[in-house]
């Protein structure tokens, strides 16, 4: 009988280890198979303004495989989509409460109301004279008739394409300022979750990347709200102030396995992959790509866009080269996922398409 009990358990510890490794394979296999992404910067803002439901929609349309967003919080504690702290660069809030403004003329998100915020019109975004558009080629910003989405519009409208189209697209959500909000005594991590949660966004399977700058939000999401969601550390440079998050130590060996033990993968700023040209004229690559990939995490640099090229890159599709072919990152943000699509495709069939 003991001998019998024995024999049972040592063949379940047996097919339970076979089971194991199977999986390991299959998820090794998926994960060396893995298509390069598009993630639509913002929607598809190079044609529409960014983080608008229209410009989610044309994302959709032209086969991102992820929605990038920003959120930020109004007052009353309900999540927006938007970019910058302030209201200034994407809305005609001068125009809607002229004295609304602090005294360096800004006009902090979290001092609306979500009401309010619904009453203004965004534009395409503007330099910090309101006349002229940061990108002049794009959707001229005088029209003002889109409008400010909340998290949860964008979450519904995504699901409904995905729903009436039968094809995925995924979310890739970063939390802007979580310094800033916790002056203003907001947790818009707490709420993210919240509505995350709500939606059935859970494991790490699910259709979705959370984002952020800053280390602290990272570590934060993984140890102090246990998440599963795959986690992207976005690193930028110190003289850009974002928080306090050391982006030297970052891009450093110790930096990035530090970041491999709460992050699935980076985001570098594309400088940070490419640095330009050396004198003999070859493309600079740094290490980055590398080291992260030994380190089983994924690179999905920021932000590829048609209409401003380093002046290391001829065209558009060579710039894609670069970072797919040669550099082999796993994805890219980018404000042109149309173009982006179309490059992969060809690359899918003929096996480079681009020559050198
Ligand atoms: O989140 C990736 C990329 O969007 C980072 O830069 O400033 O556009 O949020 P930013
Ligand atoms: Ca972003």
């Amino acid at each position: 009988m003991f001998f019998f009990c024995d024999r049972e358990k040592k063949n379940i510890l047996f097919l339970r280890i076979f089971y194991f490794i199977l999986i390991f394979i299959i998820n090794l296999k998926a994960f060396a198979s893995q298509e390069k992404l598009i993630i639509a910067h913002r929607g598809a803002s190079g044609y529409l303004p960014e983080h608008t439901l229209a410009s989610a929609a044309l994302a959709f349309g032209m086969k991102a495989d992820f929605l990038e967003l920003d959120v930020i919080s109004t007052k009353d504690g309900h999540l927006i989509v938007m970019h910058d702290l302030t209201l200034n660069a994407t809305t005609n809030v001068e125009e809607i409460f002229p004295e609304r403004s602090d005294i360096n003329g800004n006009y902090y998100s979290m001092e609306f109301k979500l009401e309010e915020v619904k009453r203004l019109g965004v534009n395409e975004r503007s330099k910090k004279r309101k006349s002229t558009q940061l990108f002049p080629e794009r959707f001229p910003n005088k029209h003002t008739f889109f409008k400010v989405p909340t998290l949860e519009e964008i979450i519904k409208l995504v699901r409904g394409l995905n729903k009436s189209h039968g094809r995925m697209m995924g979310l890739y959500i970063e939390i802007k300022g979580f310094a800033i909000h916790k002056k203003f005594n907001l947790n818009p991590v707490e709420k993210l979750f919240e509505i995350l949660d709500r939606y059935d966004y859970r494991e790490v399977t699910d259709p979705i990347w959370i984002q952020s700058f800053d280390s602290e939000v990272l570590k934060l999401m993984r140890k102090k709200y246990k998440t599963k969601l795959r986690l992207t550390q976005l690193i930028g440079e110190n003289r850009w102030n974002l928080s306090k998050t050391d982006f030297d130590y970052l891009k450093t060996s110790n930096g990035l396995k530090e970041i491999a033990t709460y992050a699935n993968g980076i985001g570098p700023w594309m400088q940070q992959v490419v640095s330009g040209r050396s004198i003999t004229g070859d493309l600079k690559l740094t290490a980055i790509v590398k080291k992260a990939h030994e380190l089983n995490m994924i690179v999905h640099p920021y932000t590829i866009r048609a209409d401003k090229l380093p002046s290391y890159a001829d065209s558009f599709n060579h710039l894609l080269h670069i970072f797919f072919n040669q550099v082999k990152v796993d994805g890219i943000f980018t404000d042109f996922p149309d173009h982006v699509f179309e490059f992969i495709e060809k690359n899918k069939k003929r096996k480079n398409i681009f020559k050198l």
